[in-house]
């Protein structure tokens, strides 16, 4: 990490109009977000039934994960049939319902777009595996022939994601397939024009039906390098952000422009966004170039520890990467892939991205750990560009870290022995009525992961109209955010104390205290805090204040 840079640094927001510039964008995992039905399962109708509620909150859109036809064998970002609704979520009906009462109350919605690979349960690989070795068919995807003397050998030494192997041989055969997933996610082949002309009937049949934009799933694995050649490093490092031939090639970026010119076939401000875990800022910076994707998640944000400078290198760096091109960036802290950001901040190491945590590890500390996040809520609303929630954030729920690994879902955790523990404590249900079973989450009370005791406490319910709680703060945010435009507004800093970060948006002047002693308040009208002020002139310690 570079120093700190030194003089007060203006950093300016792109200034076009675009909704998505500034949005407040809501992630639903909708499995685990409302169940109506009473299959322990969230669906659509499920999802429905809470627009009220993320109307009320302030959000701009909602993003919702994986809802197509799919074995379920990721969360659904195995895809087996990209259009059409899975019957465990519901109907294509009921999707439009859902976005016709969400475009009511203002709501845009994006979904969610699986490119690089499908389910080995699609049409396509079902067809491919049937064709002949080299076959036009097969082409679909990455087959190759084994080495070895008779194939037994993968063809190169890639690994997946959640361990163990890149490849799968074909039973009976000499050829195996990429997948840099689980092996029931084959990796599509991007080089074949077919792909291509399938993804744009793809992106066009939705955005016939109204959606707002896509969310695209690892864009930066489509393409890979020429010839597949060998790389024994590891496929990710431990930090999420990816090295090696099967990423951030170069030809990815063509077929982002050819999706650019499909979105400006529609009415209205349609957008993409992508799912890159590149390195530095400058790479990401080329997905959103002014003819390519709109917005790129800012993981660097997400990966950052609690601490005042890494926060400001990081705000430093992706504002002006950004610039360069005149995109907005994006503010991140959780989604359905990482530790909640509540628990990563309660950890010794406070920020700290763990692949997943079970009861044999350091268990965070958890009113520490809210304290923080409800501090790093008043710094990612404050800043200029557009901000995701990921569901259960505002009500400041904590990874569920005892998860039993029965109950455990995760690819990874399987294809790793338990290696890596994944991601299912950030994916349990979201606890809506305390009291009742599956505290709401289901009409029947089950729920297809079990929500450790304390979320009764964490319930919508329970904090809704009280004052001091995180849903009420996130409210506030979010109207004052509104009103204030600081979504389009510009960053200055100003002078602080060490392991302090004072900056203005517009009128607001925000002080976020990242240490673990009480700092001076800056003079000022308090227009929100993430504690009570008790003390006048003095911010507590893991605390932050707007002021005016
Ligand atoms: C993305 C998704 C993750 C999924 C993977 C494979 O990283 O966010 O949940 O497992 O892609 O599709
Ligand atoms: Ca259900």
């Amino acid at each position: 990490m570079s120093a700190q840079i030194k003089h007060p640094f203006v950093a300016e927001c792109s200034t076009g109009a675009e909704w998505w510039r500034s949005a407040v964008i809501y992630q639903i995992y909708p499995r685990s977000f409302a169940d109506s039905n009473g299959d322990g399962i969230g669906d659509i109708v499920g999802i429905s039934s809470k627009l009220p509620y993320l109307s009320s909150l302030g959000i701009d859109a909602i993003w919702l994960s994986p809802f197509y036809r799919s074995p379920q064998m990721d969360g659904g970002y195995d895809v087996a049939d990209y259009c059409d609704v899975d019957p465990l979520f519901g109907t294509l009906g009921d999707f439009d319902r859902m976005l016709e009462q969400a475009h009511d109350k203002g709501i845009k919605v994006i979904i969610d777009l699986v490119p690089n690979h499908t389910s080995s349960a699609h049409k396509w690989f079902r067809s491919a595996l049937k064709a002949p070795a080299g076959g036009g068919e097969r082409n679909f995807y990455h087959f190759r022939e084994g080495k070895g003397e008779s194939g037994e050998l993968p063809p190169n030494e890639w690994k997946s994601i959640f361990g163990g192997n890149a490849w799968s041989r074909i039973p009976g055969e000499t050829q195996w397939y990429l997948h840099l997933f689980d092996s029931s996610q084959p990796d599509l082949n991007w080089e074949n024009p077919e792909v291509r002309a399938e993804f744009e009937g793809i992106l066009r049949f939705w955005l016939k039906r109204g959606v707002d934009g896509f969310r695209v799933d690892v864009a930066h694995a489509l393409v890979k390098e020429p010839g597949l050649p060998d790389w024994d490093g590891k496929i990710s490092e431990d930090s999420g952000i990816n090295f090696g031939p099967m990423w951030d090639q170069e030809g990815v970026h063509e077929i982002y422009r050819s999706w650019n010119k499909v979105l400006k076939e529609f009415p209205g401000d349609r957008m993409l966004v992508a799912e890159a875990w590149v390195q530095p800022q400058s790479r990401l910076a080329r997905y959103v170039r002014n003819d390519e994707m709109h917005q790129a998640f800012n993981f660097d944000y997400l990966l950052a520890r609690w601490d005042a400078t890494a926060l400001r290198y990081v705000i430093d760096t992706s504002l002006a990467a950004a610039a360069e091109v005149g995109a907005p960036t994006t503010w991140v802290m959780s989604n359905h892939d990482t530790v909640r950001h509540t628990s990563r901040y309660g950890l010794s190491e406070p920020g700290l991205r763990p692949n997943g945590i079970d009861a044999s590890r350091e268990q965070p500390d958890e009113a520490l750990g809210l304290r923080r996040a409800r501090a790093a809520a008043l710094l990612t609303h404050a800043l200029p560009g557009s901000a995701y929630i990921y569901q259960g954030e505002e009500l400041g729920l904590p990874e569920h870290t005892t998860l039993d690994a029965a109950h455990r879902q995760d690819p990874s955790f399987f294809r790793t022995d338990g290696v890596l523990i994944g991601r299912d404590g950030c994916r349990v249900p979201i606890p809506w009525v305390s009291g009742e079973a599956s505290c709401g989450f289901s009409v029947a009370g089950d729920s297809w992961l079990p929500q450790p005791d304390s979320f009764s406490r964490y319930s919508a319910d329970v904090q809704q109209g009280d004052p001091q709680s995180t849903l009420e703060l996130y409210r506030q945010l979010l109207k004052l955010r509104h009103d204030y435009a600081l979504g389009n507004g510009r960053l200055t800093w100003l002078p602080s104390a060490q392991g302090v970060l004072l900056f203005e948006n517009g009128p607001i002047r925000i002080v976020i205290n990242f240490t673990d002693l009480t700092t001076a308040l800056p003079d000022g009208h308090v227009l929100i805090s993430s504690v009570p002020i008790d003390q006048p002139g003095v911010l507590p310690a893991n605390a932050a204040a707007w002021l005016t």
